[in-house]
């Protein structure tokens, strides 16, 4: 039993995240989720190391589960029937390493390109594994700019290019295409080429957008990776890693004491987070995940609208749900955690209220007016 003072700390602590939560609009996670029905799990062990489609000696897992959301995502990313696998991952920074870890077994010598809108987590990808990398410029919407990605392979074009392509960048949710990466190296006379998609938030609904962006398997893909906290919703990180079957089979070991194969990145893995995108996918279904992202989308451009109409350049990608604006003061960075690099952005996830967005807009332009 904990004593007086450390039971005050755990209540200091709830509700100095509760009011953390109320307020965070700058970095995409979703809130509201009611997971209620899965509580009692948590006074259960649980462990999904090994590959979840194998049977091992170790039971204590959700690995049923945990294969169910990944043939969900392998189908909504036009994985051809059995040639993909894949897990989940502790969230999208497992996923691009693993990513890139596939491609350096595939080429060891390949060159990696990733825009300058890149996540920060590719750049540490690269650096753990040792590879080669050119940064690729961008364009002002946070989009690769192809010219400088042809520029750049054309100097090293005898050897293999691995590209990371952004599904939704971190800052502006620009998005990249894989058909053009493919066909702009293909014109080059690049044959050898590794696509990973990064499709941290955009994942779950960039299959469901009109047009569809290009990124998935169907599309030139030979990974992609999603988060599951950050537009699905789950209460701690999480998220789904999938690869073609042909590439995963070259860092496969089979691992006498458990039985099973290892291909993952972690030896312990989660057995919650699997059971949390379970029944949100389940729960939602298709047609919810394109509810949520409408109702949405509808927030961020009103948002957008707001903004505009009081005077800040405020403007966000189609269908995006980033709203990206001028940097904001330190306060309000602060108050609602508002990532800014150049420039600021908010995100509207599910769970993201009007109530909210409004605030931060009063907050905003009030701040505007005072100056002028
Ligand atoms: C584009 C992109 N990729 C990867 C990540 C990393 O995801 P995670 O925080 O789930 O590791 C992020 C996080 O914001 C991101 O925006």
């Amino acid at each position: 039993m904990l004593e007086s003072k450390d039971l005050k700390r755990l209540d200091e602590l709830f509700f100095s995240m509760q009011e953390a939560n109320a307020c965070f609009l700058g970095y995409p996670f979703a809130k509201g989720f009611d997971y209620e029905p899965l509580w009692r799990f948590m006074s259960l062990t649980g462990n999904n190391l090994g590959d979840p489609f194998e049977p091992g000696t170790y039971r204590v897992n959700s690995h049923d589960f945990e294969c169910e959301v990944v043939d969900f995502f392998a189908r909504l990313f036009r994985a051809p029937a059995c040639e993909a696998w894949g897990y989940v991952t502790n969230g999208g920074t497992e996923g691009n390493i693993y990513g890139l870890y596939i491609a350096r077994e595939l080429y060891p010598d390949a060159v990696v390109y990733f825009s300058r809108d890149t996540h920060y987590s590719v750049s540490k990808g690269v650096r753990l594994l040792g590879l080669e990398h050119s940064v690729v410029r961008s364009q002002s919407n946070g989009e690769m700019d192809y010219e400088d990605l042809v520029q750049k392979a054309t100097r090293v074009r005898n050897r293999p290019a691995v590209v990371v392509a952004n599904i939704g960048t971190t800052m502006k949710e620009g998005k990249d295409d894989t058909r053009k990466i493919r066909a702009v190296l293909r014109d080059i006379g690049i044959s050898a080429i590794y696509i990973h998609s990064d499709a941290a938030l955009c994942g779950p609904y960039a299959p469901l957008l009109d047009p569809k962006p290009a990124f998935d398997f169907a599309d030139g893909a030979d990974s992609i990776t999603l988060s599951g906290h950050k537009f699905l919703g789950a209460p701690m990180p999480c998220g789904v890693v999938l690869a073609q079957k042909l590439h995963v089979q070259r860092i496969m070991r089979t691992i006498d004491y458990i039985g099973s194969s290892d291909m993952t990145l972690s030896g312990s893995r989660n057995a919650y987070t699997p059971i949390i995108l379970w029944y949100a996918i389940r729960s939602m279904g298709i047609e919810g995940i394109k509810r949520m992202f409408d109702q949405c989308e509808q927030l961020a451009a009103y948002t957008t609208n707001e903004l505009n109409v009081r005077g800040v350049s405020a403007w966000r990608n189609p269908n995006a749900l980033t709203v990206v604006f001028p940097p904001v003061e330190g306060c309000i960075k602060t108050k609602w955690q508002i990532a800014t690099q150049d420039v600021s952005h908010l995100v509207v996830t599910p769970g993201t209220t009007k109530h909210q967005t409004d605030a931060l807009i009063e907050a905003i332009t009030g701040r505007k007016r005072q100056a002028s």
